[in-house]
């Protein structure tokens, strides 16, 4: 079957039922329910986002979806239940866990998260690749986003699930998460075909701000004209999720409009680091790394711009270097 109808579709949408309905009447809810007021969420958000629960148990799904080989075998093929391939057991994927459906733009489920309620590792679980589920492709909370909002005018990037529900429990409703996975070109090529402006808003943390950097690299080919991106650098130790739940909606908002700072400051400032323009080496070494990503923005307003201010700091006229030689995406 095609990718369009596949059987896998009904399969995760009962999965999300029986996930949903757990939560509501399981005889350990209390536990979930518990674990997410805890996290500051009401219930209307958690129907919003359909947050679930699957219960503890290693066939709870299962012997509610499957009745017989066949139908555990898609259940398999959906990444609802693992098969070790050593004993042919099969088993829940998702135990104990809360559950996130992960919708694709249409709102069709393809695939969950799912996080512990203790301090258990891993502390969320992926579905894995499946023929609907592409990690690389898809942002949690896009559908969600979209039908909060008549129209969007930007999207804000995070790492989380738990990011992306705080956010729209306090208002900001237009927030996506990468799912864990370094942001690509196909999310950049998705998410402007939706708006002109994009923020990232990651970790305030190493990996956080690594992402971010890496997240730039991947904007640079779909910079075209008319096109902006931001990023926000949070407060060591915060993410979106607690920030908001610790300084509320306007504060967090003022934040975004003061502290935003544009890719091509970020570029630069980030450059800077790693090549201090204040010697004729570092100011060669800055134009060495700048070089090779400026060649990377389509947009030929921007890229003029960003040539002009690479010469401003560097002191250098750079149309009259020779042409330089096609470059490689890097990827430091
Ligand atoms: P974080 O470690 O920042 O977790 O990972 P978080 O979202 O703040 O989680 P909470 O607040 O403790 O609940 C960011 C994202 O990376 C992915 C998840 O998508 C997570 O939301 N991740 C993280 C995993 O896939 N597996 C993990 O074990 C950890
Ligand atoms: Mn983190
Ligand atoms: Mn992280
Ligand atoms: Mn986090
Ligand atoms: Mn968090």
């Amino acid at each position: 079957p095609s990718r369009q109808d596949s059987p896998l579709y009904p399969v995760l949408e009962n999965a999300a039922a029986f996930y949903r309905q757990q939560l509501r009447h399981h005889a350990q809810r209390k536990r979930a329910v518990d674990y997410l007021q805890q996290r500051g969420l009401t219930g209307q958000i958690a129907k919003l986002y359909d947050i679930g629960f699957a219960p503890p148990g290693w066939n709870n799904l299962m012997g509610h979806l499957a009745t017989d080989n066949t139908e555990e075998k898609v259940l398999i093929e959906a990444g609802l239940v693992v098969e070790n391939p050593d004993s042919g057991k099969r088993y829940d994927r998702f135990r104990d866990r809360i559950t996130f459906p992960i919708r694709d733009s249409r709102g069709r489920v393809i695939g969950f998260g799912g996080r512990v309620l203790g301090d258990d590792k891993p502390k969320y679980l992926n579905s894995p690749e499946t023929p609907v589920f592409h990690k690389g492709r898809e942002l949690y909370g896009l559908y969600e986003a979209r039908k909060q909002n008549r129209q969007l005018d930007d999207i804000l990037v995070v790492e989380g699930y738990m990011d992306v529900i705080a956010l729209a429990q306090h208002g900001v409703t237009n927030a996506v998460a990468t799912l864990g996975t370094a942001t690509s070109e196909e999310h950049l090529k998705r998410l402007f075909r939706i708006v002109n402006s994009v923020v990232f808003c990651f970790d305030g943390d190493n990996a956080g701000r690594q992402a971010a950097w890496r997240a730039l690299q991947s904007c640079l080919p779909a910079l075209e004209d008319g096109r902006h991106v931001r990023f926000m650098f949070l407060p060591e130790g915060q993410d979106p999720d607690s920030l908001i739940r610790s300084e509320g909606h306007d504060a967090f908002r003022a934040r975004m409009v003061q502290q935003a700072q544009p890719l091509t400051d970020y570029l630069f400032r980030h450059l800077a680091e790693e090549a201090p323009p204040d010697s004729l080496e570092g100011k060669a070494h800055l134009a060495t790394l700048a070089l090779p990503l400026i060649e990377q923005v389509p947009g030929s307003l921007l890229r003029r711009l960003l040539r002009q201010s690479l010469e401003a700091r560097t002191g250098m006229d750079l149309d009259s270097l020779p042409a330089a030689p096609p470059v490689e995406p890097t990827s430091a």
